[in-house]
């Protein structure tokens, strides 16, 4: 008589070679990479006759016009920001992961976005961090208290499963700290990250419920499980700013219902996460104007605009090597046009340590900041300051050309509405924006030693 032996439910594999094994090992036997074997669960196909296959009806494809679809509109989160990161607010059925460091304010936004949609709809806040009393101290903290929000506390995806009825809205608080009974390892491990993440989209598909996912940072900035996350959703979000500061920024790093541009404003205050909607002055110093080395840019992020002030520094070096540092500007391309400065308008930077910070913790990785860092770096380099009331966009090419950028227009735009008086924009750029010309200065630029004679710095 055969003896039924017991599957195995999960394997180790690793992520490198693909190898696996049934146990989990320190070194991948076949490629000798270490800590890279990942616990999958083992999928077992259908092989003997005697085994029905999974779904009789084998699924075919359909031409295109005879697609339907619900027409659904996107429900308002009742925090704006968060509804224009969104692309315009909250799609039903679709998977949101919202990433942030420890203690930045996940809980809190989702708390209110909870409340907000329980005065319509019926919404879940699964809480596997916190117990019930803690979630309803902090409801009753921010003044929220709505009867159509319901809270577990559970960390057992199964179980969570079991407890989804009708719900049109969960929250997952957070996904690191949930498990799924098929595989072994402890929560927060890469394998049951990644299982409990797919089993999640495959609910929300299924039944049309909205996720929003919270996922914790891990030390190296990336989302707790690298990359394994941002695959299976929807919607990408990270909640970033400094411990100390008020303002937070949410941006959105994928989406695929809006742009993955966009950026918004946030306020934490006693009363909870508040959207920012005057930020005109936000990204701006009051030193602008009066110290050398700083630089206002239009930069454009999805749909809207703002100004950046960019801020340098320049310090004899006191080692043989200099030093150059960035806070939010890409710093391969500080050094290349620290080089292009050298070279093309011979500024000397070799002996120098270069800083370079974009104001409010903003990031820029837009090729239209190029322009503005030059002219900061060069107002340093000179100590002589830039006029207040000037912004400066536009790419720099190695050969020191000034290419054109993007949204050329809604740049101008938002010069004029932040109240410059002057633009330093590309001379190809400059076809579009002529007609603004009799609300503010345009200067059109065609080499960076253009720029800076427009700036009285060479
Ligand atoms: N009693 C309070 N009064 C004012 N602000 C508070 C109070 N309690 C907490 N906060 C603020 O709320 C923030 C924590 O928010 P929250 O718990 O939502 O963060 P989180 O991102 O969910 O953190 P974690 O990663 O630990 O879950 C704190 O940084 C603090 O500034
Ligand atoms: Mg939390």
């Amino acid at each position: 008589m055969a003896t039924k032996t017991k599957l195995p439910t999960s394997q180790f594999v690793c992520s490198e070679c693909g190898y696996n094994t049934p146990k989990w090992l320190g070194k991948c036997p076949a490629c000798g990479s270490f800590n890279t074997m990942q616990e999958e669960l083992v999928k077992v196909a259908p092989k003997t006759p005697d085994r029905p296959a999974l779904s009789s009806i084998p699924t075919r494809a359909i031409p295109l016009s005879k697609v339907g679809y619900e027409k659904s509109d996107r429900v308002k989160s009742g925090i704006s920001e968060l509804d224009t990161v969104l692309g315009g607010g909250i799609v039903q059925g679709s998977l949101v992961l919202l990433g942030g460091d420890p203690g930045i304010g996940k809980s809190t936004l989702l708390t209110q976005v909870s409340a907000h949609l329980s005065k319509t709809h019926k919404v879940l806040y699964v809480s596997a961090e916190e117990s019930c009393s803690q979630v309803k101290m902090r409801c009753e903290r921010l003044g929220l208290n709505s009867d159509g929000l319901y809270l577990l506390n559970e960390t057992c995806l199964e179980d969570i499963e079991a407890n989804l009825d009708d719900y049109k809205f969960v929250v997952i608080d957070s996904v690191q700290a949930i498990y799924t009974a098929e595989m072994s390892s402890a929560a927060g491990s890469v394998g049951q990250v990644r299982e409990c993440a797919a089993k999640l989209m495959r609910i929300a598909k299924s039944r049309n419920i909205t996720f929003f996912i919270i996922g914790h940072v891990t030390k190296e900035g990336a989302l707790a499980g690298p990359k394994v996350l941002e695959h299976i959703m929807d919607t990408v979000l990270y909640f970033e700013g400094q411990q100390e500061d008020n303002f937070k920024l949410l941006r959105a790093v994928k989406n695929r219902f809006g742009s993955a541009q966009e950026v918004g404003v946030f306020e934490m205050t006693d009363e909870g996460v508040k959207s920012v909607s005057d930020y005109s002055n936000l990204f701006l110093s009051e030193s602008r104007g009066v110290a050398a080395g700083s630089c206002v840019t239009p930069s454009v992020g999805g749909n809207r605009c703002m100004s950046v002030e960019i801020q340098t520094l320049i310090a004899k070096t006191a080692y043989g090597m200099p030093r150059r540092m960035t806070l939010g500007v890409d710093y391969n391309k500080l050094v290349v046009l620290i080089a292009v400065l050298e070279k093309r308008c011979g500024l000397p930077f070799f002996s120098s340590d270069v800083y370079v910070n974009a104001m409010g913790g903003i990031r820029l990785n837009e090729p239209s900041v190029d322009l503005a860092v030059c002219a900061a770096l060069a107002s340093a380099a000179n100590d002589i300051p830039i006029d207040k009331y000037t912004a400066i966009f536009g790419e720099v090419g190695l050969t020191g050309e000034i290419r054109s950028v993007p949204y050329a227009e809604k740049r101008v735009l938002e010069c004029i509405k932040t109240g410059f008086k002057r633009v330093i924009l590309p001379a190809k750029s400059m076809k579009s924006c002529e007609k603004y010309a009799n609300k503010i200065e345009l200067v059109p630029v065609q080499y960076v030693g253009q720029m800076l004679k427009a700036l009285n710095l060479r």
